[in-house]
């Protein structure tokens, strides 16, 4: 298990694409950091340059405590898993999972120093061999029973179903015992059903190996669902780094606020007004009281543009219509989205469209023009400008 450290890392493929910029960040011993972005935001690179599979074009990466700025990919003590894992097609599962062992250097533990004679040597030769054997299948056999695929250790990969194939490939990971685990995208071949699965078996894995993992995803459910932490990119650059639950109520600028969290967050063009003493979101279509504890924050917006920012479930939703006083955003119905478990009801308010998550029960029509309580302690006021979160 290791620390990975990076300070200060860009990269700069040729033709000056600048596809990561000064990146600083340290992941914890035993951590499972997510790395999260849309594409092309160079979450693949970052990794790859952690890999040692791309070169560092600035800063410095640290793994335990040695600099591996230079140190070859197969020395840093790393496993890496990819979406497209290529399994050998004519291997069985165990084979696939033990070649990378045998092309391994082996100590015998128990070998005597200075021995020597033909025979001897023979007999060290063969000794060595059989603890190499045993230990691999130590290894191999431990990692199918993590992972349950015991009964399919005789299978080749062409037998073998989508997400067992992804087992098979984290499988070959885990017999290396590595200090460090990368994942890129290792599910987005997997159907729906088959990645939620997956999902909860790398975690489950994470929790009983608690190995560093770096995971890279663009899909923001995994992210907040695996991660201990995420890191949240855009154009090469850390925008926040933060725990699931700190991110989603926290979110530092509209990016992040409106990249985590689906349906996402709702926007509004409006402006901050002083009224009776009150500070007010000002929209066409609706005057919104705020918070008093805002003031100090929002005051030097009066006057002024700003951004406010609610998420569906803050508007109209159960807890929001139980609030004493709320103040509420008068709207039309156009479309109608039954969950099951809640309901989206799809908004226009003026010439905005909005989503509000609402009690399934709750009885509406398309068409129906409905006023809908907003819990404003949950929601944000982003500057126009820097498009940083204010409150
Ligand atoms: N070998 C290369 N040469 C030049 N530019 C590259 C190279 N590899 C990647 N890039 C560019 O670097 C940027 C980051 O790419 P990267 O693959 O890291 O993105 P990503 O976040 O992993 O995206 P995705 O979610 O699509 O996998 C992109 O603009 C990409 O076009
Ligand atoms: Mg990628």
């Amino acid at each position: 298990m290791a620390q990975v450290k990076l300070e200060g890392v860009g990269k700069i493929y040729p033709g000056n694409v600048r596809a990561v910029k000064d990146f600083n960040l340290t992941i914890n011993d035993g951590e499972f950091m997510v790395m999260v972005g849309p594409s092309g935001c160079g979450k693949s690179t970052t990794l790859r340059m952690v890999a040692g599979l791309e070169e560092i074009s600035e800063g410095t990466i640290t793994i335990g405590d040695r600099v591996v700025n230079n140190v070859l990919p197969k020395d840093r003590d790393i496993a890496m898993v990819f979406q497209n894992y290529a399994l050998y097609p004519d291997k069985t599962v165990y084979e696939n999972m033990a070649f990378c062992l045998k092309m391994r250097k082996f100590q015998n533990p128990n070998a005597a120093p200075g021995s020597d004679g033909f025979l001897t040597n023979l007999f060290s030769w063969w000794k060595l061999r059989q603890l190499k054997k045993a230990e691999i299948n130590r290894r191999v056999m431990e990692a199918a029973d993590i992972l349950g695929i015991e009964e399919l250790l005789e299978r080749r990969p062409k037998a073998l179903s989508g997400g067992q194939r992804q087992r098979v490939a984290v499988g070959r990971c885990i017999v290396r015992n590595p200090k460090v685990f990368l994942f890129d995208e290792p599910l987005s071949n997997l159907d729906a059903k088959m990645r939620v699965q997956m999902r909860t078996e790398i975690s489950r894995l994470h929790n009983r190996l608690q190995t560093t993992m770096i995971y890279v995803t663009h899909d923001q459910t995994e992210a907040m669902t695996m991660g201990d932490r995420i890191v949240v990119m855009k154009d090469g650059l850390i925008q926040q780094v933060a725990t699931p639950s700190d991110l989603y109520d926290n979110p530092k600028n509209i990016f992040v606020a409106g990249f985590i969290g689906t349906p996402p967050m709702n926007f509004f063009d409006a402006t901050i007004e002083s009224k009776n003493g009150q500070l007010i979101v000002k929209e066409d279509s609706f005057s919104l009281v705020t918070p008093p504890e805002w003031k100090s924050k929002i005051e030097r917006y009066t006057g002024k543009k700003i951004v406010f920012g609610v998420r569906p479930e803050h508007v109209g939703s159960p807890t929001a219509e139980a609030l004493d006083n709320a103040p509420k955003i008068p709207a039309t119905v156009e479309v109608i989205e039954p969950m099951g478990s809640e309901t989206y009801l799809y908004m226009k308010a003026g010439a905005n469209g909005f989503i509000a998550r609402v009690d399934p029960h709750r009885t509406c029509e398309v068409g129906d023009s409905i006023d809908l309580a907003v819990m404003m302690r949950s929601a944000h006021v982003f500057d126009v400008d820097t498009t940083e979160c204010v409150v």
